[in-house]
């Protein structure tokens, strides 16, 4: 797919793995719309990269809607979106003697599960308006999974199961919206140096990063945003999760 003056959407720009996305998209030549629910953060990120900043909490139904409205009107419908918003949040089950509170869990499922879902409809139903690009595709959208849906810690279970819940998504998606010419791509980041990682690994130590087969250290988000281009770029790439963690397995 051509990125130049191509609409793209990258939620969770304001930090991490999305901002870099959005860097790299932008410096492709593409129309970039950066969502955040840190609204100082993305106007930050937005300003530096020439794009778009909507502050919106992606899990809102009529809160996502609007801001893809928004977009929209600027850019055109769609080709590309990078989904990266989520949250992590270490929670025993049993803490103390006490259940872990049920909202808690929802808090995670819908900000990470959610909030994919969300997306993928909304921005899915544009780009079915799209006409068919030179390979026939229309728009791809890539969701950000995690190492931990398939090996999560102690400490991780409702972070684990928000984040399955997105593993299980890209297949089927992939298989129903191929018939659009939208293909369905996640990726599952191991360990990157970025707030959500921090909040998530209270007591990263060095035994951490030499658990990690090679290269023994946090991924760089230049690292996600190269394999996101890579995606984008390669259309026969579809109905997968991509494991970009440097071997390492929990
Ligand atoms: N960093 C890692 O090691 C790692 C590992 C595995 C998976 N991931 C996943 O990668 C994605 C990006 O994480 P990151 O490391 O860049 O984290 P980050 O904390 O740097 O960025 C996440 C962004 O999401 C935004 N956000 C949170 N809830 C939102 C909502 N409801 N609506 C809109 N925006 C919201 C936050 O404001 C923040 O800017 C996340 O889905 C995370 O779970 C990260």
């Amino acid at each position: 797919m051509d990125l130049w003056h191509c609409a793209s959407v990258v939620t969770g720009a304001a930090s991490g793995l999305g901002a870099e996305t959005a860097r790299y998209l932008a410096e492709a030549g593409a129309r970039v719309t950066l969502i955040d629910i840190d609204a100082a953060g993305v106007a930050a990120v937005a300003d530096e990269v020439g794009g778009l900043a909507i502050p919106c909490d992606v899990a809102d139904a009529g809160a996502a809607e609007a801001a893809l409205k928004t977009a929209r009107e600027a850019h055109g419908a769609a080709r590309v979106l990078v989904h990266c918003v989520g949250r992590a949040h270490p929670q025993k089950i049993v803490d103390n003697d006490a259940p872990m509170p049920l909202d808690d869990f929802r808090q995670l499922v819908e900000v990470n599960l959610i909030s994919t879902f969300n997306m993928t409809r909304l921005v899915a139903a544009d780009m079915a308006h799209l006409p068919r690009g030179q390979s026939g595709e229309r728009g791809v959208i890539i969701s950000t999974a995690s190492g931990s849906a398939y090996e999560g810690q102690s400490g991780e279970a409702a972070y684990a199961a928000s984040k399955g819940g997105v593993v299980s998504m890209i297949l089927p998606a992939a298989r129903e919206l191929g018939a659009l010419g939208i293909r369905v791509v996640g990726i599952a980041p191991g360990l990157f140096g970025t707030p959500t990682l921090f909040a998530m690994e209270s007591n990263l130590d060095s035994r951490v990063v030499h658990s990690i087969p090679f290269p023994q250290r946090f991924g760089d988000p230049a690292e996600f945003a190269m394999l996101v281009m890579h995606v984008i770029a390669n259309v026969m790439i579809n109905g997968t999760v991509l494991r970009l963690d440097g071997g390492y397995h929990r």
